[in-house]
């Protein structure tokens, strides 16, 4: 079975997904939409994505033929051909388009600035794969709790317990935003605790944190500066942390004094280098001279790449919803080696 995939919203996060798709073998883009002609138009049509409206009005649909782009047709005609739609829209609009799915009788994966009260269920590909096998629809965490989850879920299944106090710093805007800030300021988030850390227990309920947040002048990445408290009897060390880490997937653990990469700035740079698209990085980025356990206490900073870590996420959730594997890491696997073939060394 080839599972036919709708993109809802073709910006930072689904124009990226529509080629995380593209390269799997079990499944296919049936095409993207966007609200009215712009350039995000031509990069659809360079890559060959039927190209939709995100309205079902016939004036809205003619204005692209006017724009001189070919338009298939309105949401509802690209719903009416999907097996499952990746709702990439930005934050807050997704009550609305959740009962267009519905109504479609499709599946559904919405991203992380929608509320988790609205899907009533969430994922991250290590926290709860099989409890998202065969669902309806879902939420793929943002990119923040994404990255929490990756260090913090092998490390609650080995201890069985974890208490963890976070700070993400976290970048203002994305590369291509031009309307949002700070440019000169850093902004603390005054709702206490931040969501970042409680919406880990949307997709792992039993891992007890919470979180602040600031916003600095920064477009590349985020920064967290975790400090976790491991049970009486852990038997873990510095050490053997940094091989439970290596041994999971997604997560690139580097020494900043060995290979000079001591910041986010660095940390792009080698995404660039090694010739990612975009110069994403899927994994997360965690510095092992930043690592060290204390007794119980553990202290450790990883960076994330907002713009792609959630972006293999959504292909593991598709073949959980779609019911096609049920182990999480054969997903990954399958996953991150179609990825693969055009992502670089
Ligand atoms: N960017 C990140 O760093 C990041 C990371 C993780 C998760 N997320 C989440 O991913 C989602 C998308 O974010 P984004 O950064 O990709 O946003 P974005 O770059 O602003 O792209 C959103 C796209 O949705 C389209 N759109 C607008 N209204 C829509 C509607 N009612 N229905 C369907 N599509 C609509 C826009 O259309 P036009 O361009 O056609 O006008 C735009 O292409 C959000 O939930 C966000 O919180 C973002």
């Amino acid at each position: 079975m080839v599972v036919k995939v709708a993109i809802n919203g073709y910006g930072t996060i689904g124009k990226r997904v529509a080629d995380a798709v593209d390269a799997q073998d079990d499944m296919t883009i049936i095409g993207v939409t966007k609200t009215r002609p712009s350039f995000g138009c031509d990069l659809a049509v360079r890559k060959g994505y039927p190209l939709y409206c995100t309205y079902d009005e016939p004036d809205k649909i003619a204005a692209f033929a006017a724009a001189g782009y070919t338009c298939h047709g309105g949401l509802s005609d690209l719903l009416a051909i999907a097996d499952i739609v990746i709702d990439c829209s930005p934050g807050k609009v997704g009550q609305d388009n959740k009962e267009l799915y519905q109504a479609a009788g499709v599946k559904w994966i919405f991203q992380g600035g929608e509320k988790h009260a609205m899907t009533e269920l969430s994922y991250t590909s290590s926290a709860n794969h099989q409890e998202n096998m065969n669902a309806e629809g879902t939420r793929v965490v943002s990119c923040n709790t994404t990255g929490l989850s990756r260090t913090l879920v092998p490390l609650y299944n080995h201890c069985g317990s974890l208490k963890v106090e976070c700070t993400m710093i976290r970048r203002a805007a994305d590369p291509g935003d031009s309307k949002k800030g700070p440019i000169n300021a850093i902004t603390p988030v005054l709702k206490v605790p931040s969501h970042h850390g409680p919406d880990v227990m949307t997709v792992r309920p039993e891992i007890e944190i919470n979180s602040m947040a600031v916003a600095v002048p920064t477009t590349i990445m985020h920064c967290h500066s975790i400090v976790a408290t491991l049970p009486d009897g852990h038997g873990l060390t510095t050490e053997t942390v940094l091989e439970l880490w290596s041994s999971q997937p997604r997560i690139i653990i580097m020494s900043g004094a060995e290979t000079g990469i001591t910041s986010t700035a660095e940390v792009m740079e080698f995404a660039r280098d090694i010739g990612r698209k975009w110069g994403d990085l899927h994994e997360i980025f965690v510095w092992k001279d930043g690592v060290k356990l204390t007794g119980n206490t553990l202290y450790y900073f990883q960076a994330i790449h907002q713009e792609s870590d959630v972006i293999p996420e959504n292909i593991d959730a598709i073949r959980a919803l779609m019911g096609i594997e049920s182990d999480w890491k054969k997903s990954v696997e399958k996953t991150d080696s179609a990825i693969s073939k055009y992502n670089g060394i």
